[in-house]
């Protein structure tokens, strides 16, 4: 694996590989990699090569009052995590190497980025939207691999690729889950253990929500419930959000019959996590994927 710091070197290495007519894969991160990080790395190799992963702790998609400091970060790890994935390159910039002094531009997806995740966190997806084009730029990839973690983040990606006819194809990976079903997220390493067993409420009310719809529910008001229900069961654990929201759009949707997100957020102590289900909902299929 070869590991590159510079903007020009990456492009360069970029515009060799597709020059040789090879399908560059590209996976973005913030580093602090796990198993959600690495099945997205082997869905790549699936599909691409070479495959570019990146490490670049974003600070324009924190907040003010968010986490930029104390973000987990263990470059050596990662990095030997890679090498042993066989990935063929790092991209590894500095922050002055991304935001030189004089950096004036930012891209922003109005309405999708508004909503949700992007109502709780101003001006979050229009830091993670500005990255992300010029990582695009930069690494020049045929596709690019996003989590179902982070669905709404994967959807205002995908939006921006549409909107400005970028060549980049977004692929969108499962949610991976710990044994007890919490997503995993580099921010689970915040949680105190009374907390971390407290956080598994977020997949729980999940989980119990799709019991009722296997018994028939369809109301979004009552499915929603249930979820707030369980969650409110837990006193160390305060709701953000949970909404049901149409899977391409994000408009939030009455009851089920598309394919929909239900999407929830909650503060775990001093940590915000997020978690989801992805509902597929036609004539012919229902079925719920945590
Ligand atoms: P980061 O949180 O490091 O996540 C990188 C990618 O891994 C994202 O697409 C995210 O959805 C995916 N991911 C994280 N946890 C996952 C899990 N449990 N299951 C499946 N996929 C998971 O998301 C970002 O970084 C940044 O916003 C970034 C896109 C790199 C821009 O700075």
């Amino acid at each position: 694996m070869e590991t590159i710091h510079t903007i020009e070197w990456m492009k360069q290495t970029a515009r060799e590989a597709r020059g040789r007519e090879r399908l560059i894969g590209f996976l973005p991160t913030m580093g602090a990699l796990h198993e959600g990080h690495l099945c997205l790395v082997r869905e790549a190799q699936r599909r691409c090569s070479p495959v570019v992963v990146s490490i670049f702790v974003n600070p324009k998609q924190f907040g003010p009052s968010e986490d930029l400091e104390n973000y987990p970060r263990n470059f050596e790890r990662d990095r030997s995590m890679l090498e042993e994935m066989r990935v063929d390159y790092l991209f590894a910039p500095s922050p002055a190497e991304m935001y030189p002094s004089g950096f004036q531009t930012m891209v922003s997806v109005e309405g999708l980025s508004e909503r949700l995740e992007g109502r709780s966190r101003p001006g979050h997806f229009r830091g993670v939207t500005t990255v992300v084009l010029k990582l695009f730029e930069i690494v020049q990839p045929h596709f690019a691999f996003f989590g179902r973690k982070d669905a709404q983040q994967a959807q205002i990606v995908r939006q921006m690729t549409r909107d400005l006819a970028l060549d980049t194809e977004i692929v969108v990976g499962p949610l991976v889950r710990e044994a007890d079903g919490l997503a995993i997220s580099s921010r689970n390493v915040y949680l105190k253990p009374d907390e971390r067993k407290a956080a598994t409420v977020l997949c729980r009310s999940l989980e119990e929500m799709a019991q009722e719809i296997k018994r028939g529910e369809r109301d979004a008001a009552r499915l929603l419930g249930k979820v707030r229900q369980v969650i409110g069961g837990e006193r160390a654990v305060r709701l953000d959000y949970a909404e049901m929201v149409d899977a391409e759009t994000f408009e939030p949707l009455g009851s089920l019959g598309k394919s929909c997100y239900v999407l929830i957020a909650a503060f775990v102590g001093g940590t915000r996590l997020i978690d989801n289900a992805l509902i597929e909902s036609r004539p012919d299929l229902l079925r719920v994927s945590l």
